[in-house]
């Protein structure tokens, strides 16, 4: 089988924005305690964080970190978490039915966050609380000095501000779940005075509000409308949210999933158009995607989710999710899909970072380690820069139950104008069969000199990395590249994530 790329160098989506490649850290389960944080382990620094962690974070390559949540912040006081450790209170945590013994707050965070050389992104509480708390945590954070909130920060030894940027209106306030949840029309009209008032202090924050927690949503697409009809000039992105799994055995399906996140990322675009052409508006709202992941939502529903009214743990194990090489192939088609789309997508994080459906685990006083989803992360992060190319693609197709035909080779290209480099990012859906791709560059008007590969794949495609085989999957290098005359060929074996170099 045989699938056609074209490159053109000269046909753009658009400039890659880095925070394309953010992630999220919720005070939910083991990712903040036990996790990034774990002052009785061997490699902790002097603040209690992990340096092990650290380091992975680091390699991995996140951008913007999203924090304190997720469902946690609808119910979290973010004054718990600033000042002497002893005085703050232990909370119950609804949303995960949890303690949260508030050992670390919005100043360790962003300690942290310096450390692994990441931005602060940072969601207010418009759940159960509004825009005084909204605008008390925004001063709290951003102003120098001289007033009763500055000061705090400045004794509590944060002398400079932590000049937070990028600030999220809320998360996921159309789901029954989220706690203060509501109607499009009340959160709306909500997250617009907050916007407004959190702008007379600093008119340009970047803020997001938020959009539907899902496509699958039943005020999917209303919600936009109604919500940007309301916010469109004081903000500047809307929150897209989505997380895949199999259903039952219909693997062919959810390796397929990029194909449903290309719709819904289009659906929210031109729902956003479509409220700028009403306002006549100049500007143009953009995407923050700000979860998006591989998440097996059924186990945590059906087996792991706490609900005894007398049990309330701190830091229990949830939503730990073990990802097999099939997982990180559908993880690296939806970077793809984000990529693609880097004209409108401009922000995103992977939810979450460590033991929270994420890519590095850790074991308390024990080694931490690399997921099979880190993979097509770090290398997409360290390979994708410049600017996202448009593609002439042509590829087989074949059925699947929920999206009919689809090809059996999704890809993006993208083209660094510094180096002159070009890197292909393809995915093969198909289960049984490999795939030879070629790849014409001639419009690139120089022969490529060299090209390498690397894919993700095994004969098992439910291996996993584990604590007591961490290195079970690790990509390898693809020894079918073949290049001639600014042609490039690789073969995608079945069931594959690849990055491919030219120079
Ligand atoms: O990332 C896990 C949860 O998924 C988040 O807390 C919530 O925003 C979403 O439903």
């Amino acid at each position: 089988i045989r699938a056609h790329l074209t490159i053109d160098p000269h046909f753009t989506v658009g400039a890659i924005n880095r925070r394309l490649f953010g992630s999220f850290v919720e005070h939910l389960g083991r990712c903040v305690y036990d996790g990034i944080y774990e002052p009785g382990h061997p490699s902790a620094d002097e603040e209690g964080f992990r340096t092990d962690v650290i380091e992975l974070v680091r390699e991995l390559g996140v951008s913007a970190i999203r924090y304190p949540g997720g469902n946690f912040v609808s119910g979290y006081r973010w004054e718990d978490g600033v000042g002497p450790r002893a005085d703050r209170p232990r909370r119950l945590d609804l949303a995960w039915h949890s303690t949260e013994t508030n050992e670390i707050g919005l100043d360790e965070f962003a300690s942290w966050t310096a450390k692994v050389d990441g931005e602060l992104m940072y969601a207010v509480n418009l759940g159960t609380r509004g825009v005084l708390e909204a605008l008390d945590v925004l001063e709290y954070a951003n102003l120098r000095s001289g007033t009763r909130l500055s000061d705090q920060r400045v004794a509590n030894g944060h002398p400079e501000p932590h000049d937070v940027r990028m600030w999220c209106l809320g998360n996921e306030m159309d789901g029954p779940w989220q706690l203060g949840y509501s109607t499009a029309e009340n959160y709306a009209q909500l997250a617009a005075t907050t916007a407004r008032a959190m702008r007379q202090f600093d008119p340009d924050l970047e803020l997001v509000v938020c959009g539907s927690s899902g496509a699958g949503m039943p005020t999917f697409g209303e919600w936009e409308r109604i919500v940007l009809e309301q916010t469109y000039e004081n903000v500047d992105y809307i929150s897209c949210h989505a997380y895949y799994e199999p259903e039952g055995d219909d693997l062919a399906s959810f390796l397929a999933s990029g194909v449903d996140m290309d719709r819904f990322i289009e659906a929210v675009v031109a729902t956003a158009d479509h409220v700028k052409a009403l306002k006549r508006s100049d500007k143009t709202i953009d995407i923050s995607f700000d979860e998006w992941n591989v998440w097996y939502q059924s186990r945590y529903n059906d087996v792991d989710k706490i609900t005894d009214v007398a049990d309330w743990p701190v830091a229990p194990r949830l939503l730990e999710d073990r990802y097999s090489v099939l997982d990180a192939v559908v993880f690296g088609s939806l970077m793809i899909s984000l990529l693609r789309h880097a004209d409108r997508v401009t922000s995103a994080s992977l939810a979450q970072l460590v033991n929270v459906i994420a890519p590095i685990m850790t074991e308390p006083g024990g080694p931490a380690w690399r997921q099979t989803t880190f993979y097509p992360f770090s290398l997409t992060a360290q390979l994708a820069r410049g600017v996202a190319l448009e593609l002439k693609l042509d590829s087989p197709t074949h059925e699947t139950a929920k999206f009919g035909a689809v090809p059996v080779v999704d890809a993006v290209a993208t083209h660094d104008p510094d180096s002159d480099a070009i890197t292909v990012f393809a995915v093969n859906r198909s289960l049984t069969d490999a795939v030879t791709l070629d790849i014409d560059a001639v419009a690139l008007g120089r022969g490529i000199s060299s090209a390498r590969a690397t894919s993700i794949f095994d004969e098992d495609i439910h291996a996993a990395n584990t604590l007591e085989h961490p290195d079970r999957v690790t990509p390898k290098s693809n020894a079918s590249v073949e290049v001639a005359d600014g042609s490039i060929s690789v073969t995608l074996p079945p069931c594959s994530w690849t990055v491919l170099t030219a120079e």
